[in-house]
């Protein structure tokens, strides 16, 4: 897996000294003023930036960032000034996309060590006063942290010391409460750049080496060092269990499918007062579509497609460390979609484990199939809300394009919550309806439902009021389609270019530590 860069918090009482820090860097935020012009900000910078601004060099426009190189003594050999566009525009949001372009400049100079003045994120003039520094420095060391990640695993010259990016990276500030506040926060920063970058590693991992039985075995591991109760189903279990549609879909597969369940319990806390989360996530480790096979165009991506159960493993991972108060339980259904002589063709009927029958006429469907007899099975652990992630439905990117993902759900609360702490986060989740109509669209002939219609009108909505006939009455339920955002999420600067985003996991992580 990708290492965490190193990150120390000097307090620096005196004039910022790369000498005492022994780095090649020193990095410096730098706003624009009211005529789009870099303010200088104070420090040992100011007269330098006063030059660059003087001979328009550097703007300091938000995202820009100027490289400078002195080969000095007593200096850094190197100056990063990262332009945070105007103080009165600032955003925690764009001060994280200034962090992850931060990232990516200092890999793309080979510094391995840098030092970044935690204070001239304050520098200016015009900073809404809204928004705490403390909030303003996390967001830039998560732009930072969230950045750094590559996926290496199968690169077999594995490079830490070269393109890789600073292994150390200090903080400094002048402000001791800052420092101390920091000293809280950094730890939990680091804990979720760790479960995002297990979530993308899982993700990324080729089919070949990602299948069911390997993600269980990494799962049993993680439990274990993360202090999760871990269970696996295999698919005799899962027959006992009457989990007809997961095992329908796994049928045409030559490895076994898995269903694994994490569960974390808050310790020490009120135990009265707490309540239960159920995520979860769909793990089809590769989706060739089945006997309604997919065009081989791209066909690769679908080794992504068990990225809402990488999601929910990030997330129930970060909310032990973050050591919510409330029971997480992560249940994850692990199969193959494959065409072969014993897979399940279009036409044929399958129970379900709530008893319901499905008339399967698109075998490239296969996500709901599997998430319906987990979602089923996901009420035995009583809870009070269940939350499903899953790259359900290449019509979620017609609709809503790449710039968020899909919720829908029985619960108006329950989803705004999940918007709001989205929007926290610099995650973008919008809803969808999802009226009772829709159901029209996929009533069979021949069983209770059929897992899809025939034209492709409002497929999203359809994947999700399939899922709905399998949400028990008075159950708070909301479904997250992430098919559009699970990778590829370039333009979100501290996100990788691209392969998995792991998007949505701090997302889920923080809304059950308040919910
Ligand atoms: N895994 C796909 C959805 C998907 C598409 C994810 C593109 C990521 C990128 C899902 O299993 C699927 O094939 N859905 C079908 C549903 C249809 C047959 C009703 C789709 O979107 O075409
Ligand atoms: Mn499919
Ligand atoms: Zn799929």
């Amino acid at each position: 897996m990708w290492k965490i860069p190193l990150l120390e918090i000097r307090f620096i009482s005196s004039k910022v000294s790369a000498q005492t820090s022994a780095v090649d860097t020193d990095v410096v935020a730098v706003y624009q003023d009211s005529t789009k012009k870099a303010a200088t900000p104070g420090g040992q910078y100011a007269a330098l930036v006063g030059r660059l601004r003087n001979n328009g060099f550097f703007t300091a426009a938000h995202g820009l960032a100027q490289y400078l190189r002195f080969g000095g003594k007593n200096t850094a050999s190197d100056c990063m000034f990262v332009g945070l566009g105007q103080a009165n525009d600032v955003s925690i949001e764009k001060i994280r996309a200034v962090g992850g372009h931060a990232w990516t400049k200092l890999k793309s100079n080979k510094s391995k060590s840098a030092a970044f003045d935690i204070d001239s994120l304050f520098s200016a003039r015009g900073v809404p006063s809204h928004l705490a520094q403390i909030d303003l420095a996390v967001a830039f060391i998560e732009g930072l942290l969230f950045g750094a990640y590559e996926y290496q695993t199968h690169k077999t010259k594995q490079d830490d010391s070269h393109d890789s990016g600073p292994a150390k990276l200090i903080l400094m500030t002048k402000n001791s409460g800052l420092r101390l506040q920091l000293e809280k926060e950094v730890p939990l920063i680091k804990a979720a750049a760790e479960a995002l970058n297990i979530t993308r590693d899982w993700s990324n991992e080729p089919s070949n080496y990602g299948t069911p039985e390997f993600f269980s075995a990494k799962a049993k591991k993680l439990a274990s060092e993360y202090g999760l109760k871990c269970t696996i189903l295999n698919e005799r279990d899962a027959a006992r269990q009457k989990m007809g549609l997961f095992l329908a879909v796994g049928q045409g597969a030559e490895r076994e499918g898995r269903v694994v369940v994490l569960e974390y319990m808050p310790k020490g806390k009120i135990r009265s007062k707490k309540k239960t989360v159920a995520l979860v996530g769909k793990g089809i480790t590769f989706d060739s579509g089945g006997i309604s096979i997919k065009p081989s165009l791209r066909m690769e991506e679908m080794k992504h497609d068990m990225t809402g159960a990488a999601t929910v493993l990030g997330a129930i991972l970060l909310a032990a460390r973050l050591r919510v108060p409330n029971r997480v339980v992560a249940v994850m259904a692990f199969t193959e979609n494959m065409p072969d002589g014993k897979a399940i063709q279009p036409g044929n009927v399958v129970k379900a484990r709530s008893g319901k029958t499905v008339e399967i006429i698109n075998t490239d469907a296969e996500g709901r199939l599997i998430l319906a007899d987990v979602l089923d099975y996901a009420h035995d652990f009583k809870p009070d809300a269940i939350i499903d992630v899953a790259t359900l439905t290449g019509a979620v990117s017609v609709a809503l394009g790449k710039y968020c993902c899909a919720v829908l759900g029985n619960d108006d609360s329950l989803i705004d919550a999940i918007r709001r702490v989205g929007n926290e986060n610099g995650e973008r989740i919008w809803q969808l309806p999802l009226y009772d109509d829709y159901f029209d669209d996929l009533k069979s002939d021949t069983a209770d439902m059929k897992n899809s219609a025939n034209d492709a009108h409002g497929g999203t909505i359809r994947g999700a009021i399939f899922l709905k006939q399998f949400i028990r009455k008075g159950m708070p339920w909301a479904h997250l389609d992430i098919a559009a955002t699970s990778s590829n999420l370039g333009h979100i600067p501290y996100y990788p270019k691209r392969g998995a985003s792991g998007a949505y996991v701090r997302t889920l992580a923080k809304l059950i530590a308040d919910f």
